[in-house]
């Protein structure tokens, strides 16, 4: 099928997705995104959070074909070319990247919840990214680093 879609500003097009692709995958492997990544494919996991039309979704559980001319921001489209958005630095700074996996994931739920909650508190950065799953860093960093961003962009 063929199929339309905005992904961070830019209009794509995919002539030949089949029935089930998922979107996460069109984005990977089709639209050369890899900053959406697959680590569980089944919702469980965050790590492929993307916006649909301003909406956080798991994007393994939404199928290409949902996102037909609709609007699609990935961790790659928060910030213009070659700059980090304050989310992104801030993950940085406070050491909440280990191996990485599940960073870009963490970073558009960060970025939704302050977008919706400027001055979160720890409860509510913790309940924001519970379906966001991390092995390595134990979550205080990643707290450290939404409290940094979120005073920041208040600035
Ligand atoms: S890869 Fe989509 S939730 Fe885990
Ligand atoms: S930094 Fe490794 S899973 Fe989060």
């Amino acid at each position: 099928m063929r199929l339309k879609l905005t992904v961070n500003g830019e209009p794509h097009e995919i002539v030949d997705a089949w029935g089930g692709e998922s979107l996460l995958y069109a984005l990977r492997e089709r639209l050369g995104l890899p900053g959406s990544k697959n680590a569980c494919e089944q919702g469980e996991c965050g790590s492929c959070s993307v916006y649909l039309d301003g909406t956080l979704v798991c994007s393994c559980l939404v199928l290409a074909a949902q996102a037909h001319e609709r609007e699609v921001v990935t961790v790659e489209g928060l910030a213009p070319e070659g700059e980090l958005h304050a989310v992104q630095q801030a993950f940085v700074e406070a050491g909440a990247v280990q191996c990485g996996f599940c960073t870009p994931g963490l970073i558009v739920a960060s970025h939704d919840l302050l977008a919706r909650d400027p001055r979160p508190s720890e409860a509510d950065i913790r309940e924001a990214l519970a379906g966001n799953i991390c092995r390595c860093t134990g979550y205080a960093k990643i707290v450290d680093a939404v409290q940094l961003a979120a005073e920041r962009l208040a600035a």
